[in-house]
């Protein structure tokens, strides 16, 4: 059984050097995007910080594997965690890559939170050490590009006469709509691979929360004129951030459904904290209204979702065969 946890362990390393590895990636390219240069020395600065975590947990992967030509097994194993998550998306406008990336980041505190309770669990208390640290680095990640959604909407917004405003904000309520349509689609399948947890709790409580939120958004919509062929338009388009990827890549634990589902949470957080704003911008003060409320009840669902981290996992590792 010991020798289980210690599998699982070197598993969860390999997620997080994957999630590194792809975040190495996207960080490389986002200053260029950024279209803001305070907001593009937040990418820099952080592509810094992720270099060394890459590097940390690599060390760490070293540290446990006997046999290199394991270790590069592993490390190349696709889909894992993180991998697939976001691979697809091209975020085309500052709006989006902010909150695409606060939604990465997310993810990423996602997997080091998992991380540090399988190390504990597996007595290697470097590796919990370690993963707590890059933690707090993800989670200061995050808050630094939460400062910077003003900035964001600026630089998307910068040069749009006022008709490209109005058009801009039906825009970003229809990728509102779109990532409802995902959290639906998420929420409706999550309870039956949750079982019946606490954590299948939640997702059916959020699941009613987002029918009534996406029922809102399609009044704003309807409020704005957008006609349904439109609408359909939109819908296809899935919001430019693109979640397509989220549902092909298969959590193959509860604890990782979990971290997925924190993450997508945080998605919609950033997608209402910049309709919002840019609803302000279009003096559409009621719309502002509604995102702020819904930006809230998203927070709330992912605070509930992290709650349910610490036992999630411990269920995933009983129901592997594994004693905690
Ligand atoms: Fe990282
Ligand atoms: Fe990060
Ligand atoms: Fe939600």
């Amino acid at each position: 059984m010991p020798e289980n946890v210690q599998e699982q362990l070197t598993k969860h390393l390999t997620d997080a050097h994957s999630i590194e590895e792809q975040a190495l990636q996207q960080l490389r390219k986002a200053p260029d995007i950024a279209g803001d240069k305070e907001l593009a020395r937040v990418f820099q600065h952080h592509l810094l910080e992720t270099e060394d975590q890459e590097r940390r947990v690599r060390e760490r992967l070293a540290a446990r594997a006997a046999d290199p030509s394991k270790l590069k097994d592993l490390a190349g194993r696709a889909g894992g965690f993180g991998m697939v998550l976001f691979a697809r998306s091209q975020p085309d406008t500052p709006g989006k890559l902010t909150a695409h990336a606060y939604s990465y980041e997310h993810l990423e505190l996602a997997a080091y939170d998992l991380l540090a309770l399988v190390a504990e669990r597996a007595g290697d208390s470097e590796t919990a050490t370690v993963a707590r640290e890059i933690r707090e680095q993800e989670s200061a990640m995050a808050d630094r590009l939460a400062a910077h959604f003003d900035r964001a909407v600026q630089a998307s917004l910068k040069d749009l006469e006022p008709d490209d405003l109005e058009s801009q904000l039906t825009s970003y309520l229809a990728d509102a709509h779109a990532i409802e349509a995902q959290a639906l689609q998420l929420l409706e399948q999550a309870p039956a691979i949750a079982g019946d947890s606490n954590l299948a709790k939640v997702f059916r409580d959020h699941l009613e929360e987002t029918r009534t939120q996406q029922t809102i958004v399609t009044a704003r919509l309807e409020a704005h004129g957008a006609g349904p062929s439109r609408f359909k338009d939109v819908l296809l388009r899935l919001g430019g951030v693109n979640m397509g990827a989220f549902f092909g890549a298969q959590p193959d634990t509860l604890a990782k459904l979990a971290g997925f589902a924190f993450a997508f949470e945080h998605l919609e957080v950033a997608a209402y904290e910049l309709l919002q704003r840019v609803a302000r911008r279009a003096g559409d003060d009621e719309t502002a209204r509604v995102a702020e409320r819904i930006a809230t009840e998203e927070r709330a669902a992912a605070g509930a979702i992290r709650g349910q981290f610490e036992p999630a996992l411990d269920a995933a590792l009983r129901a592997q065969g594994v004693t905690a």
